[in-house]
């Protein structure tokens, strides 16, 4: 059931914020990732800064672009998707809204070498295990004051396929994009509400749908 209100007196909360791809290393040097560059979740943070409220950034993009406004916004560098759910745990019981736009690895090496790993042998078989899906987590773990949104790539049957995810992993919103969305300065986005219709954007830049989805996280709480 979703209703509209305004957040607290002020109406500005604590919104936190992933972004970018994780690595998840085979040995100290190599390691597996995606082609995310964190545009969009920087955009969010751009957005939901300039609407007044307070910003964790947990982000993989060390050399993030973004102004850091002393008192309003934090900035985590992470790595890896297990570096990523620790400090969402840390920052997500302290939050309003969680916005997962970071591309996490769904597998990370299962027993990754210490050193170097040699040219030893013509074939090379890296055995992978599943990394922790972080919004699971938190969907499981979230208050009824609190909201969890999530993306999802989708290269067909994108609306059943994101509306599952939106089900499954208990999230307040979804926002679902297709792979030619990564890494570009442009996207179409789809985006859901349990118990709302489908809401179609047109295509825009990533600076304009992050100022509608912070608009609408602005307007959204879950009872
Ligand atoms: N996500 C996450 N932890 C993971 C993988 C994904 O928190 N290990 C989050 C993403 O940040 C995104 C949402 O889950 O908000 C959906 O990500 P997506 O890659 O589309 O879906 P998956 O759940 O990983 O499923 P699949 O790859 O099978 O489509």
């Amino acid at each position: 059931m979703v209703s509209w209100y305004l957040c607290g007196k002020s109406g500005k909360m604590r919104i936190l914020i992933t972004a970018g791809g994780t690595r998840e290393y085979i040995d100290p040097v190599r390691f597996i990732s995606n082609a995310s560059s964190g545009k969009m979740g920087h955009a969010l943070v751009r957005a939901a800064l300039k609407a007044g409220h307070k910003v964790t950034l947990i982000t993989t993009i060390e050399k993030s672009k973004i102004k850091n406004q002393k008192s309003k916004l934090r900035i985590v560098t992470v790595d890896t998707a297990s570096q990523m759910i620790e400090a969402v745990k840390k920052y997500f019981p302290r939050c309003d809204c969680l916005i997962m736009a970071a591309a996490v690895a769904d597998y990370t090496p299962s027993n990754p070498s210490k050193t170097k790993i040699k040219k030893d042998s013509k074939i090379l078989t890296i055995k992978l295990k599943a990394a922790p899906d972080i919004i699971r987590w938190a969907g499981n773990h979230k208050k009824k004051n609190q909201t969890v949104i999530g993306f999802a790539v989708e290269d067909k049957d994108v609306r059943r396929r994101a509306e599952k995810k939106l089900r499954e992993k208990n999230l307040n919103m979804i926002v679902a994009n297709t792979p030619d969305a990564i890494g570009a300065d442009r996207a179409c986005v789809q985006i859901k509400m349990p118990g709302c219709k489908w809401l179609k954007l047109p295509t825009a830049s990533k600076t304009t749908i992050a100022k509608k989805i912070i608009a609408m996280v602005e307007k959204i709480k879950n009872f």
